[in-house]
């Protein structure tokens, strides 16, 4: 059984003061959680802090949004995977395709990444999404295939819980476009079997993979009750509380495919 996460992405937004008060408000709404891991993703300013804040609370855990590979140095403005381990992370995004755009992450920085991450006992939340060009192309399969080769090729992986990989198709992130649970399911099973090919069946049953792209108090349900949907990455619906609680609260609902 694979435990869902539902994580907050919380991009570059909230000031310190915005952040405590976000997080005490759902940790009201929706702590104790059991059966569910919860994953705050704060920028960087507020990584300590909101850390501090869900310090010995159960199943609920502290992600950064990027990190670099390299272990200390000349690297003006970046964070190893060490500093976030002292910050309090247990979890980081990597390969966003805000980072993909606007940053030029290739396939290959996140492969770097995604090893820096492991070796420092973080687990990578791997971002994988087509375009609505390539959607519209019918590249999507190609595309999230390359891109989950690209990262994690000749990565050595003992279990499959210290990765998590979502899929967010671009064109449903920040849009209120969502795919439909039917279309998500059937990306995300294509990922499982190629983390099975990569990896074995064993591991593969084991990596929680999660959709993300406009995930919303209102879709989370059916969405979660696809059988490869293990959770979801959520961002703008992630800033209000009580919106995010309710995502947290999801409902199990009879499975949708099998
Ligand atoms: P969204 O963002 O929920 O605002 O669409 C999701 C993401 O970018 O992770």
């Amino acid at each position: 059984m694979r435990t869902p996460i539902l994580a907050a992405n919380w991009k570059m937004n909230l000031s310190r003061r915005e952040a405590k008060n976000l997080v005490e408000d759902l940790l009201k709404a929706a702590y104790p959680v059991s059966g569910r891991e919860v994953v705050l993703c704060p920028s960087f300013h507020l990584l300590t802090e909101v850390g501090a804040a869900l310090q010995g609370r159960a199943n609920y855990f502290l992600a950064a949004q990027n990190v670099y590979w390299k272990e200390s140095g000349a690297y003006t403005g970046e964070l190893s995977p060490a500093m976030l381990r002292d910050c309090g992370c247990t979890h980081v995004i990597i390969g966003h395709s805000e980072r993909r755009a606007y940053f030029h992450e290739t396939d290959k920085d996140c492969h770097s990444k995604v090893e820096a991450a492991m070796q420092n006992n973080l687990v990578p939340i791997l971002c994988v999404g087509e375009s609505l060009e390539q959607r519209e192309a019918d590249k999507t399969r190609e595309v999230v295939l390359a891109q989950l080769q690209g990262a994690l090729k000749g990565q050595s992986l003992s279990s499959g819980d210290r990765l998590v990989i979502a899929y967010e198709p671009i064109w449903a992130i920040g849009t209120g476009k969502t795919d439909t649970p039917e279309g998500a399911e059937q990306t995300i099973s294509v990922l499982r079997q190629e983390v099975a090919t990569m990896f074995g069946e064993r591991i593969a049953q084991q990596v929680r993979l999660l959709y993300g792209g406009s995930v919303k108090a209102d879709n989370i349900d059916s969405l979660m009750a696809c059988t490869n949907i293990d959770g979801a990455l959520v961002g703008g619906a992630s800033l209000k509380a009580d919106g995010f609680a309710r995502i947290v609260n999801y409902q199990a609902q009879a499975s949708l495919a099998n």
